[in-house]
């Protein structure tokens, strides 16, 4: 990430600008075994959930939501075999999901004896429109939910003899449909309930449950519920943006400048609807600005291969970071400038990535640059001569071009369309190679 000039530093039209940049990676946490995984047609069985935590825990995951025990036998059962299968290592935190019932809560904690750290992470749901339509309550009626669950937790913890660190989290589900003074009230509640102090905060959760406004508007929500929530000092703030408006990424990094320290999402922005916040792109923004997101995404083709495996879910071809043609360039001006950049840092020394067009290094993340040369009947004679030298080692000389350029065209006129570089070696290999 060092060779990436940090944002700060470029400055427009001589302003000092933007003064307000994300300078430090946040506590990640990755939900996709638990809101990724219930989102999925065929949810992952206990072989893809434990194949997909050690891919987490090798990009440097230190706390992962493993699922939600209580909702079911596989789950409850997922939970149990990755503690008593040793596959989670002394520094890693698993989280689990409960709604704020006791039997569900009860069930949670058997899921979970013998674990070394755990985050409990206990929700209801506190919109307007829920309160209205589903639970037919108000706000004393949901607070009331969630201190009762605090205290349950409290309590099962103070009576629990195993030596599991157990840390809590509470989200007010729907946070950003909820009045914002409404969501410090609950929250104040459950942190007096829990006994949160600066030595043992509790984790409060911020979901943007369903995206329904702009990104500066949920920052908004967060800086407002941190600037009143009563004890700062006693709670860690958290993010857990979806995407329904296609700005999840948008909305966690203007929250975190906000003030929170801590987000939720997934690999790939996999989740319920249009996903979670996609912590591949947030993390990779971070990385192309010079700052180091403290995960690990150098072979992002291995870790799409493990997703698309595990979730059976496919990649946008112009996913960032990772879709099929997001290192490519067709514009010949677009590769001539690329062309110029490389030169220039070859010259140059220079000691940050600057290319035009390529925001970050594919290699970075274990891709590679690809020109695309369209080989139709209209292309120049140069174009089929550079794949033949780039996908298949072959120079030749300048004199055989317009010969060899007649061949291509007369091929794309047979076939009545453009040829993939395979093609074009045939038609090579049949006029030059074969005797
Ligand atoms: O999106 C959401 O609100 C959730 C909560 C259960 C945290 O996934
Ligand atoms: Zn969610």
């Amino acid at each position: 990430f060092e060779k990436y000039i940090p944002f700060q530093q470029i400055k427009l039209e001589n302003r000092e600008w933007p003064n307000n940049v994300i300078t430090k990676a946040p506590i990640w946490c990755s939900v996709d075994l638990r809101d990724g995984n219930q989102a999925l047609v065929d949810p992952m069985n206990m072989e893809e959930k434990i194949e997909f935590f050690h891919t987490l825990v090798d990009m440097g995951f230190k706390e992962i939501e493993i699922g939600f025990p209580s909702a079911s036998e596989t789950e409850y059962e997922i939970c149990r075999e990755l503690i008593e299968g040793n596959h989670i290592p002394d520094d890693v935190t698993i989280q689990v999901l409960v709604q704020a019932r006791e039997h569900l809560i009860r069930k949670t904690f058997e899921a979970v004896k013998g674990a070394k750290n755990v985050i409990i992470h206990f929700y209801n749901s506190t919109s307007t429109l829920q309160r209205k339509v589903v639970f037919k309550t108000d706000m004393e009626g949901v607070t009331k939910i969630a201190i009762e669950g605090a205290k349950l937790i409290k309590q099962l913890t103070d009576e629990y003899t195993g030596d599991t660190n157990f840390r809590f989290e509470y989200s007010p589900e729907s946070f950003s449909g909820t009045e914002v003074e409404n969501a410090v009230y609950i929250c104040d509640k459950v942190m007096e309930a829990l006994g949160s102090t600066k030595e043992n905060p509790v984790i409060l959760n911020l979901p943007n449950t369903v995206e329904m406004c702009t990104p500066n508007t949920y920052a908004d929500q967060v800086e407002y519920f941190i600037k009143h929530i009563k004890n700062r000092e006693a709670c860690i703030i958290s993010l857990h943006p979806h995407n329904d408006r296609g700005t999840g990424v948008a909305s966690g990094e203007l929250a975190l400048l906000a003030g929170a320290e801590r987000v939720e999402g997934t690999l790939f922005g996999n989740g319920e609807r249009t996903g979670n916040l996609d912590i591949v792109t947030m993390g990779l923004n971070m990385f192309t600005q010079g700052v180091d997101p403290k995960l690990d995404f150098s072979n992002l083709p291995k870790l799409r291969e493990i997703y698309e495996r595990c979730t059976d879910m496919k990649i946008n071809p112009r996913q960032p970071y990772i879709g099929e043609l997001v290192f490519t360039a067709f514009s010949g001006s677009h590769q001539d400038a690329i062309n110029k950049g490389m030169q220039y840092m070859k010259d140059s020394g220079t000691e940050y990535w600057e290319i035009p067009y390529l925001p970050i290094d594919p290699a970075d993340v274990g891709r590679e640059y690809e020109p695309i040369i369209r080989i139709n009947s209209q292309s120049g004679k140069g174009g089929a001569a550079f794949v033949m030298s780039h996908n298949f080692g072959y120079d030749l000389p300048k004199k055989m071009h317009p010969e060899f350029s007649k061949l291509v065209q007369k091929k794309c006129e047979e076939l009545g369309r453009e040829l993939i570089p395979k093609e074009l070696f045939e038609v090579f290999s049949e006029n030059y190679l074969e005797v």
